[in-house]
């Protein structure tokens, strides 16, 4: 009988078995079995131990470095997040629930860099070429300048790589290519590795740059891309809601810039659209009323003026509900429990909805304050102090009520002066309308605090 070509080894003990089995027999643990591709001739490798040199370790200060040369992709957001354009035979994965817009920036970028006389190449497991191209028309020429190869088999899509050398190629997406040796269905974690380490190494050869692109679930859950995040050179998360126009493209690792470089885009008829003007946006929809306050966030090295909203409202449930968009949970939950308990603004009995206008993602602990005071608002029914003038808020919630300070609180500040928005309650020491803990922030907000009825 032929040997199978495939092992399975288990993920968290590194236990091998040649078939399938829901429980590994080494740790017990289950479902960790991953199919692999048989290591070749696995048998004779003791003996390459006499034949190997010792290497020269050399101090860092005499390593030879070059300026990191870049190709720009034309697309300023993506440029910026990359850290100043893609880095020549480096790997992205570029990972996003399905329908947010991977396929389209990925051919906008590869359209402008075959428009700046590179190589490019798009590979699609996922459509038809006849596909691309009707999505290519809606881009623009450029876009319709990309050569594409629709193509599942890994193998071939190498053998292409290597006749036609690209600059830059998109693999779209990960999950769809499949190696003939293992069993495993495309998408399953030992199919991802094993395509994603041989596209890799015929890249990193020819010094190809390859943008995979992967599709990742709400909760992030599904194996595919994640197992790839330690193989590759920058992961980028492209955010938003499919429902909504805004899209952020943000780098969770980046092996040749930083990770705190966020973009914004806007999906129009013609493709994604840069917003450059973000601020402007959602301040100028911003409603002023109970349950509004304007978050100065910051987005990367970036300020940006974003709408918390919140409505809290007696429920029927045990426990009440807790719903949340565009921001986390947890944090959320936190904020809630040191209102109630350092503020007086308590919300058991009362379900609390909080949103983030626009569709935007914000990542960062300065949305506390901006959270606490939208909900103390829609809990009490009370607009802020001056309605004319638009409130701001940043700063980060302590478990004991007091406020903390966050990164770049002169940023935020002008960017909330640029927008005629001259009150930001903000931490001690930053500037602003500086309140020591939140009872003294919502003092600030609200005046004294008093109740008033909610219908008034
Ligand atoms: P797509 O890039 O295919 O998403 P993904 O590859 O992440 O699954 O496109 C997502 C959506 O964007 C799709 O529903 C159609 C819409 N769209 C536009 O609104 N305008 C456009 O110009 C294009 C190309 C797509
Ligand atoms: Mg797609």
């Amino acid at each position: 009988m032929a040997r199978p070509t495939t092992i399975h080894v288990c993920s968290a003990c590194g236990h091998s078995t040649p078939r399938w089995q829901g429980k590994c027999p080494g740790c017990d643990a289950w479902n960790t079995l991953v199919e692999e591709a048989r290591p070749a001739a696995a048998s004779g490798s003791s003996g390459r131990a006499g034949v190997a040199r010792a290497a020269r370790p050399r101090p860092l200060s005499e390593v030879d470095t070059a300026p990191v040369p870049r190709l720009s992709t034309g697309i300023g957001e993506l440029d910026r997040v990359l850290g100043g354009g893609i880095v020549p035979g480096s790997l992205v994965l570029l990972g996003g629930s399905p329908g947010i817009g991977k396929s389209t920036l990925t051919n906008m970028a590869l359209g402008n860099l075959a428009g700046a006389g590179r190589r490019t190449l798009y590979v699609s497991g996922e459509e038809s070429a006849a596909q691309i191209k009707l999505r290519a028309e809606r881009l623009g020429a450029g876009a319709l300048a990309v050569p594409v190869v629709a193509e599942t088999d890994v193998d071939t899509v190498i053998a292409t790589l290597e006749a036609e050398r690209p600059e830059v190629c998109v693999i779209d997406s990960v999950q769809t290519l499949h190696a003939a040796e293992l069993t495993g269905a495309p998408g399953s974690v030992g199919q991802v590795r094993e395509v994603a380490s041989r596209i890799m190494r015929v890249a990193k050869a020819h010094a190809i740059a390859v943008v995979l692109v992967g599709h990742v679930t709400k909760e992030g859950s599904l194996a595919g891309p994640r197992v790839l995040e330690h193989l590759v050179d920058c992961v980028l998360q492209f955010e938003g809601e499919r429902e909504r126009t805004y899209r952020t493209l943000r780098a969770l690792k980046n092996r040749f810039g930083s990770t705190s470089e966020a973009g914004v885009f806007e999906m129009r008829s013609g493709g994604l659209v840069e917003v450059l003007d973000a601020s402007a946006r959602f301040v100028g929809e911003a409603t002023r009323a109970p349950g509004s306050v304007v978050l100065a966030a910051m987005e990367g090295s970036r300020p940006l003026l974003v709408e918390v909203q919140a409505l809290v409202s007696p429920s029927e449930l045990v426990p009440p509900r807790r719903v949340v968009n565009g921001l986390d949970r947890n944090r959320l939950a936190l904020v809630l429990a040191v209102l109630g308990r350092h503020a007086g603004v308590g919300v058991g009995t009362a379900d609390v909805f909080v949103n983030v206008v626009g569709g935007v993602r914000i990542d960062e602990p300065g949305a506390d304050l901006a959270v606490a005071l939208a909900v103390a608002g829609a809990a009490r029914g009370v607009a802020l102090e001056q309605p004319d003038r638009p409130l701001a808020a940043f700063g980060e919630v302590g478990l004991t009520g007091e406020l903390r300070s966050v990164g770049h609180p002169e940023r935020r500040i002008e960017e909330a002066a640029k927008f005629g928005l001259r009150t930001v309650v903000a931490p001690p020491g930053s500037g602003g309308l500086e309140a020591r803990t939140l009872r003294e922030a919502l003092k600030a907000a609200f005046g004294g605090g008093e109740r008033r009825p909610r219908a008034a």
